[in-house]
């Protein structure tokens, strides 16, 4: 490995978090390192988007215990902003529609705030940045003169947000959902355009539901969330148990009865 690539480390402890005064998240652990990819499946409503939101700073997502670090620094102290330009990146389940800005100036104001006062991004790079990625994900050129989202498809919203990834190059990119609407040959495409990214100095935590992405997104890491927490961490061939036979089995064995959050006796 070469000693030159910095490896950013994102390192979540005990990770608690309330949602209008219910607590949703409780005492999550996880590290994700560049080079790695990490899945984290689970039954609907049992925190997975919580968390994303949560990590990123969705200010209705009250962190109440915990720690989160992205290289040593704490996460929690910092707004929004710095988090996004410390390179942390969350590809939405619901991306929203912003009417009025359009999706290029949105993503080069977002690359600027990322690079700094000073460090503005030239416009011709960002011309020829914009139309690599837009030619990768096999998206339309007159897309990113509409405004961000708006009208979009289900699965041109997607398609959005990993352009958003592949401009913002994040040390850690949070992708939740992202193959959820797309259909089989966008899901191809998207997983391509994150795997062209992956490296060292990326680290990545895909929230999905399906095996099917993950044979396009090789996860080294499995990790199945319930009531709010990991509860079973594995390799990729978990993801092919859970496929194969749901999740009863899980809660079997370590005795859940109801694994969504707030539903337990
Ligand atoms: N803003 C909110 N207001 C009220 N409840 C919320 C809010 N956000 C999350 N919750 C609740 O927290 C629980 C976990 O929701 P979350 O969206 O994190 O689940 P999820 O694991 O992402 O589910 P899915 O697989 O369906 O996307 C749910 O019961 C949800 O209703
Ligand atoms: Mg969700």
């Amino acid at each position: 490995m070469s000693q030159t690539v910095h490896q950013p480390v994102l390192q979540i402890e005990g990770l608690s978090v309330a949602v209008e005064g219910k607590e949703i998240i409780r005492g999550l652990d996880l590290t994700v390192r560049g080079g790695e990819v990490h899945a984290v499946m689970g039954p609907n409503g049992t925190g997975k988007s919580t968390l994303a939101q949560a990590l990123m700073g969705h200010p209705r997502y009250e962190v109440t215990g915990g720690r989160v670090t992205l290289d040593g620094e704490d996460v929690l102290e910092m707004s929004v902003d710095e988090r996004a330009r410390k390179g942390l990146f969350l590809a939405m389940q619901y991306p929203s529609e912003v009417s009025g800005v359009s999706t290029s100036d949105f993503l080069r104001s977002a690359i600027n705030a990322r690079r700094g006062e000073g460090n503005e991004i030239p416009l011709m790079e960002f011309v020829r940045k914009l139309d690599r990625a837009l030619k990768a994900l096999e998206m339309p050129h007159d897309m990113a003169g509409r405004y961000l989202n708006e009208g979009f498809s289900g699965g041109e919203k997607k398609r959005n947000e990993i352009l958003q990834m592949m401009l913002l190059e994040p040390k850690i990119a949070i992708l939740d959902e992202v193959d959820s609407g797309l259909d089989i040959d966008a899901l191809k495409i998207v997983a391509q355009g994150v795997n062209e990214m992956l490296s060292e100095r990326l680290g990545v935590l895909v929230i999905t539901h399906y095996q099917r992405l993950l044979n396009y997104i090789r996860p080294h890491y499995v990790h199945v969330m319930m009531q709010g927490r990991i509860v079973k961490s594995g390799g990729p061939e978990l993801a092919e148990e859970l496929e194969a036979k749901g999740y009863d089995w899980i809660k079997e064995e370590l005795g859940i009865v109801d694994e969504a959050v707030g539903q337990e006796a």
